[in-house]
């Protein structure tokens, strides 16, 4: 079991699933590891508890799942894609939404908001249900910067990563717009624990097959660098009570 908060039958589902997104995919198990610990990371440090940032691990690397239902002619379409296309591209989350749904398992209902919810956006132009602000729900908002920030930081096929400062001044530059300004905020003022973790999770060797195994080590692999950031926010806490005695 790679952390105790989560039932082991909730970790070995996220992992299966995981693997059949990455068939349908070009986002690789690493990056969608990142996502998860960035994501855990972003909550810990917006005053979440433990049991909601570990909840978030396991939940934010779902996020695209509803991928499995989009067409390989859509999905995989080299160049720009027309309306219609868009919208059915655009049906992942709620696709996602679907399959996620109506679990009694709070890690698998994180799972099903943030699928629901990803490409929302902060002043209500997302979609797919043009939420806006605090109704958008807080895993939504949490996975749109870590999603994000992840994605400008890797190297795609089409483009090299971009540098930290243009990463960062991205999220701030959307900050109200895009994503939610408080926690930008609280993203852009932890950025070097979120490079430190991005730089420790790259450290995994990355397989072009994603097996079952190979999930689980990767999922072990970033769960222990989300971990040293919950013990590291912990001794932070700790410091006060400490200066006082
Ligand atoms: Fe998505
Ligand atoms: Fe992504």
């Amino acid at each position: 079991m790679l952390s105790s908060q989560i039932d082991e039958n909730v970790q070995e589902l996220v992992l299966r699933l995981l693997v059949s997104t990455h068939a349908s995919d070009e986002d690789t198990g690493i990056h969608m590891f990142r996502v998860g610990a960035l994501a855990g990371m972003l909550a810990l440090v917006s005053g979440c508890t433990n049991e909601f940032a570990t909840s978030c691990f396991w939940a934010a690397p779902l996020h695209d799942v509803g991928k499995i239902g989009i067409p390989d002619a859509v999905l995989k379409k080299p160049g720009a894609l027309n309306d219609n296309e868009r919208r059915i591209m655009q049906s992942h989350a709620l696709i996602g939404a679907r399959i996620l749904g109506g679990s009694g398992h709070h890690a698998l209902h994180l799972a099903s908001q943030a699928a629901a919810a990803h490409h929302e956006r902060f002043d209500g132009t997302g979609y797919p249900l043009a939420l806006s602000g605090e109704a958008i729900p807080l895993i939504g908002r949490i996975v749109a910067i870590a999603d994000c920030y992840d994605a400008l930081r890797m190297d795609r096929v089409y483009r090299k990563a971009w540098p930290t400062s243009a990463a960062v001044a991205f999220i701030s530059e959307n900050a109200g717009t895009h994503f939610d300004p408080v926690l930008a905020r609280f993203f852009i003022e932890r950025v070097k624990l979120a490079e430190a973790m991005i730089a420790e999770i790259n450290q995994f060797p990355e397989s072009q097959e994603l097996s079952f195994k190979n999930a689980c080590m990767l999922g072990a692999f970033a769960y222990s660098s989300l971990q040293r950031c919950m013990n590291e926010s912990e001794a932070i806490e700790l410091e006060p009570q400490a200066l006082s005695s």
